[in-house]
């Protein structure tokens, strides 16, 4: 793979020539060309930026360096070749793992590092138009970067580690953060037990050391879920149809965790759910027909929450956490499909998408329905629950709870 960068600070790009990429390079792997897009500015100072038009505070990149270097590198490959240009900027689009698959299978690459306020605007159109590149606006995440050096740094040791000889041990490539969507699970390595003070010990987790392939690959898992739902929530859902926890019948609807922000569409939407249990059960003093906005916000706080969305609408939501009295219990809740979609099977998939969150160790589920929601009752029995026989934990309610089939491994 051939890559250029376009600079003010060639010497930024240094690093390149270090650890795997720098073998990379010695192995004939990658082809690394630096540039110092100074080289393109031909007055007495070598000046690459001037103050905006407009106003405002900041110098910007002048059009006329940029289109010389880049012309300069996109007329210097063979015949009727051409780089992608990759311009890296906190107004681009997300870098993500995905996207570092997509670069490693271009041929070439050619970066341009903005400083400054940033590149003039028609540099872009220039080298769309007139060179003919593909331009992709790059931002590594939601922070402001001195310039672009340090994103292409980034971007090159995450794209280049993917072309095949770049990384040793290929399998290492697939049992990585991000590369199914989940973080990935904690390593350990020997000692199994380290003094990590005087007579202070920290183990490794016995499952590693039980030879237990099947359980291992399980905790992994769990570890993995677990991991991404505390510092990535917003991964999840998505990992979790990739994984097929969740059912088809929730493709095309957006799932996510629900956060304070959703509280008071949750609330709206439970009204309107649970006006049948009110007629069903005579009475409407049930807690989803009365609650206030703040113990929506506080039932976020206790539960994990998921809301289903349709083109942006709230149709659907469920929540579940261990039972603070029993951990060993996963409880479901306040599951609810808009009045309208309702008879479609969502009901049963966010079921299913609230128990596969359960942690491994979890060996019942329960829900709690009112003693005249017929309906709800046919849907958990058709699901595997069973009531448990007197009253349920609120009055005029029941009980329902299902053993967790032991996970094959
Ligand atoms: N240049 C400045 N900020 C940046 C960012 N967040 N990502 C990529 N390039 C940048």
């Amino acid at each position: 793979m051939r890559l250029d960068v376009v600079s003010i600070f060639p010497d930024y790009l240094a690093p390149l020539d270090l650890s795997l990429i720098g073998k990379a390079r010695r192995d004939g792997l990658l082809d690394v060309r630096v540039h110092d897009l100074r080289d393109f500015a031909h007055d007495r100072h070598r000046s690459v930026d001037d103050t905006p038009y407009g106003g405002g505070a900041g110098m910007v990149m002048k059009p006329q360096p940029w289109a010389e270097a880049l012309a300069a590198v996109a007329g210097s490959g063979v015949e009727g070749a051409r780089p992608r240009l990759v311009v890296p900027g906190p107004g681009g689009a997300p870098f993500t793992q995905t996207m570092a698959r997509e670069l490693a299978a271009e041929p070439w690459l050619a970066f341009a590092c903005g400083r400054y306020e940033g590149i003039d605007e028609r540099v872009y159109e220039f080298a769309a138009q007139d060179l003919g590149l593909e331009v992709s606006v790059v931002s590594l995440g939601d922070y402001v970067l001195n310039g672009g050096e340090v994103a292409v740094l980034a971007i090159v040791e995450a794209v280049a580690r993917l072309l095949p000889g770049v990384i040793g041990n290929a399998e290492s490539l697939v049992e990585e953060s991000h590369e199914d969507g989940l973080l990935e699970y904690p390593v350990y390595t020997k000692p199994a037990s380290w003094e990590s003070a005087p007579g202070v010990t920290r183990d490794v987790p016995p499952v590693l050391l039980s030879g237990d392939h099947g359980a291992i690959a399980r905790w992994r898992h769990q570890q993995r879920l677990e991991r991404t739902a505390a510092r990535r929530p917003d991964l999840l859902h998505a990992s979790q149809a990739v994984a097929g926890t969740s059912d088809d019948v929730l493709t095309g609807f957006d799932v996510a965790t629900a956060t304070a922000a959703d509280a008071p569409e949750l609330l709206t939407l439970a009204r309107a759910c649970w006006v049948t249990e009110g007629r069903d059960n005579a009475s409407f003093d049930i807690p989803p027909l009365v609650e206030s906005l703040d113990d929506v916000v506080e039932g976020l706080g206790q539960w994990q929450t998921w809301t289903v969305r349709a083109a942006g609408r709230l149709v659907g939501s469920v929540r579940g956490r261990r039972d603070p009295e029993d951990p060993a219990t996963w409880q479901v809740g306040r599951l609810m499909v808009a009045p309208d979609l309702q008879g479609r099977g969502l009901g049963r998939a966010l079921l299913a998408h609230a128990e596969a969150a359960a942690p491994a160790d979890v060996t019942t589920y329960w829900i709690n329905t009112g003693r005249g929601s017929e309906r709800n009752q046919r849907t958990y029995r058709r699901a595997g629950y069973r009531a448990v026989p007197g009253e349920g934990s609120h009055p005029g309610t029941v009980d329902l709870t299902k053993r967790r089939r032991a996970a094959s491994s």
